[in-house]
């Protein structure tokens, strides 16, 4: 990878209840050591719940906290069960996932994700941007155009661009597993850069410690969004101590 800096995102979903945050013990004293530690920027993104003990569990470390999603109004409101970007910034996140796909899959239309985008960014979070096909999309060879439209609908009227990292994260690599071949990814990341220009992109989607020999090498990805992996110290260690080697 070429830039200064490499992301590591973890996204722990829908896991993760008080106790495991003293899990980060590990990943705090990992980093003093690391010798590329000035080179790597660690985002921890816990259930909402965990925002807070999380924050002072980091604080005066170098890692730093995002929520999963967020309503996409900045105001307080009528709207039962859900959480606002002014609300989580006031709690210590940093940055805030929007356009999952598993958030897509239940109905967030690209149109509710620019709101969303436009009201992070108003709070002054930073941006996790995902964007991805489907696997039908991609037997259909339609992954460009879906792309595309993700990014033109995503980023439609947002002003400071520059606090959007894309994360690409293809369906069918998430949870499965599966990821895409060397070349395939390249093309795609190149494509997404082109698309949005000076943002970094992050690949996302079964990575684990196995494949991070593999991934590592893709050199215009900026970083990676970790799920299942990133809820074991260990393992979140070991991806990027490998990215590394
Ligand atoms: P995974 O998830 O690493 O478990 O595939 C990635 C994600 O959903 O962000």
């Amino acid at each position: 990878m070429t830039n200064k800096y490499k992301y590591f995102v973890a996204n722990w979903k829908m896991y993760g209840g008080l106790n495991t945050v003293n899990s980060l013990h590990r990943v705090i004293k990992f980093l003093k050591t690391f010798k590329k530690s000035k080179n790597i920027k660690i985002v921890y993104c816990p259930p909402s719940t965990l925002i807070r003990p999380m924050s002072k569990k980091l604080l005066n470390t170098t890692i730093q906290v995002g929520a999963q999603n967020c309503h996409e109004s900045q105001n307080y409101g009528a709207s039962t069960g859900y959480i606002n970007s002014s609300m989580l910034k006031s709690v210590g996140a940093k940055y805030v996932i929007l356009g999952h796909s598993e958030n897509r899959q239940s109905g967030e239309t690209d149109k509710l994700i620019n709101l969303k985008i436009k009201s992070a960014i108003n709070s002054g979070l930073k941006v996790i941007f995902c964007i991805g096909e489907t696997l039908s999309q991609k037997k259909k060879k339609i992954t460009k155009q879906i792309l595309s439209k993700q990014i033109k609908s995503g980023l439609n009227k947002v002003k400071k661009r520059k606090n959007i990292i894309i994360a690409y994260e293809p369906v069918w690599s998430i949870g499965t597993g599966v990821i895409p071949k060397p070349d395939e990814l390249f093309r795609t990341i190149d494509f997404i850069k082109k698309k949005v220009k000076n943002n970094k992109v992050l690949y996302g989607g079964s990575v684990n410690p196995k494949n991070i020999h593999q991934l590592k090498l893709i050199n215009n990805i900026n970083g990676f969004l970790v799920g299942g992996a990133s809820q074991q110290s260990k393992k979140f260690i070991d991806i990027i101590k490998k990215t590394f080697i």
